[in-house]
């Protein structure tokens, strides 16, 4: 039988299977990685040219081909051909076309094990700055939209049902602290992902004088790898990034949930703009929060990834293994998705009103201040659990009277704890706890005021 067409695949006789060229092929996924691998690859082709594997003007020709390669894909000129299998070979392939003699030196010294560790890497450097953008982009959002909130008061939930009030201000900066930890646990990702693994080889490195300092340095990273058979086989650094776009997914759709609840009927609380909601092909009267629910959907697909990524890895024999060609699908969803949702987040949050006449008309139901109440008698001397005790006896009485405690008289109130005095009506009633809340990180109009002025600050500064 005839040796394959294909220059790598001497080796092999015959031409594969179409199923197998179908099956094995990534470059209809890996093709979005094409600027990296140019950039990686003209930083290999420098370093070949300064340890005199190549010559300055083979160096330059290889230089000017990739620049024009990038050119064609990026004009949509490029034609790609799966037969290449991904977009390393598809790249080489087409320098070769090109220039020639000079693009069969390009793969001195590498293999595709560490080119495309090193286009993931770059790729993921890359993303997690534009995901760090959108979530400050939101976190500013969220802030503006708390500093008009300061004052206002809404019922805080614990079990979804009523705990204590708070300021609308402090709940929308509780999602401001959530990003943060995301951009945090993506900065921090980031770490891990900029170090170079180039020159690592297939597995073991080279014979050849290759100098990774200058490709790593070229290419910003901060070090290399020191180990080339870890170096080829590492994946972790996927999983990790995947599951910090799961952590934002997770917590866009706490924020989803909770506004698709606000905005409805039986709560009122928030009005989110028609522009982000859509109707029903029956109902004439619908305004349905469909985004948000999307939102809170594609939570899962990145969960998805996140299985997906992490069983992939599992149980892989040491070394690069074709099975590593699959985390690209994953990481490009998880990112896409997160990335599209971040944005959506945004809009919305800047187009949302909350209805603070509608919530202020209902503050009173709920005993929201039965906490303060008990917390009341604790400043009068009445130790904690006695004054629960107290407080909770006092809330079944209202209940059975159909009152608020507010509404109960001083010798009513008194029946049940002789301390009680006329102030304890200033204790009583959402708008007076919230005013009362005096520890550092509560839920009341002071603090929302320092934690905005907290915030502006800090991201007046990304
Ligand atoms: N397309 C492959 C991937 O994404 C590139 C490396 C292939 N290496 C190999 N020896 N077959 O992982």
């Amino acid at each position: 039988m005839a040796e394959r067409t294909k220059s790598w695949e001497k080796r092999l006789s015959g031409e594969p299977d179409e199923l197998t060229v179908d099956f094995v092929e990534s470059l209809s996924v890996d093709r979005r990685l094409y600027k990296y691998d140019i950039v990686g690859s003209i930083a290999h082709a420098q370093m070949l040219a300064e340890q005199n594997l190549i010559s300055k003007s083979e160096f330059k020709a290889i230089k000017a081909g990739l620049i024009e390669i990038g050119d064609e894909i990026a004009q949509g000129r490029f034609k790609f051909d799966k037969r290449y299998e991904d977009i390393h070979m598809a790249i080489e392939a087409a320098l070769i076309a090109k220039i020639g003699q000079a693009g069969e030196k390009l793969h001195t010294g590498r293999s595709r094990n560490d080119q495309v560790a090193t286009d993931i890497r770059l790729w993921m450097r890359d993303q997690i700055e534009i995901l760090q953008a959108k979530l400050t982009l939101l976190q500013k959002a969220f802030v503006e939209l708390a500093a008009e909130h300061t004052e206002d008061v809404m019922p805080g939930y614990t079990h979804l049902q009523r705990a204590q009030p708070v300021v609308i201000a402090v709940y929308l900066l509780s999602f401001v602290e959530q990003f943060e930890r995301d951009f945090i646990r993506l900065k921090n990702c980031r770490s891990l992902v900029n170090i170079s693994p180039l020159g690592s080889g297939a597995i073991a490195g080279s014979t050849l004088p290759i100098d990774r300092k200058s490709t790593a340095g070229q290419l910003g990273f901060s070090d290399i790898s020191y180990n080339s058979i870890d170096a080829v086989s590492d994946r972790d650094f996927c999983a990790e990034f995947v599951f910090d776009c799961a952590l934002i997914a997770a917590h866009l759709s706490r924020l989803a949930e909770d506004w698709i609840i606000y905005s409805s009927n039986e709560f009122g609380f928030v009005r989110i703009d028609d522009r982000y909601c859509t109707s029903s092909s029956m109902m004439p009267q619908k305004r349905n929060p469909d985004v948000l629910e999307l939102i809170r959907a594609k939570t899962g697909v990145v969960y998805g990834s996140l299985m997906a990524m992490l069983t992939i890895l599992k149980s892989q024999p040491t070394g690069y293994n074709r099975d590593l060609q699959e985390d690209k699908t994953h990481i490009f969803a998880a990112s896409d998705v997160v990335s599209r949702s971040l944005d959506m987040a945004a809009a919305i949050a800047s187009n949302t009103k909350f209805d603070t006449g509608k919530i202020s008309a209902r503050l009173d139901e709920g005993f929201l201040d039965a906490t303060s109440l008990a917390e009341y008698l604790v400043k009068k001397g009445v130790p904690f659990r006695e004054a629960h005790g107290i407080v909770g006896s006092l809330v079944a009485d209202c209940e059975r009277q159909n009152k608020k405690l507010a509404q109960l008289s001083l010798d009513e109130l008194k029946k049940y704890a002789a301390r009680i005095e006329q102030d304890v009506y200033e204790h009583l009633g959402a708008k007076n706890v919230v005013c009362r809340y005096i520890t550092e990180g509560a839920a009341g109009p002071d603090q929302a005021k320092r934690q905005i002025t907290y915030w502006n600050k800090q991201l007046s500064q990304r």
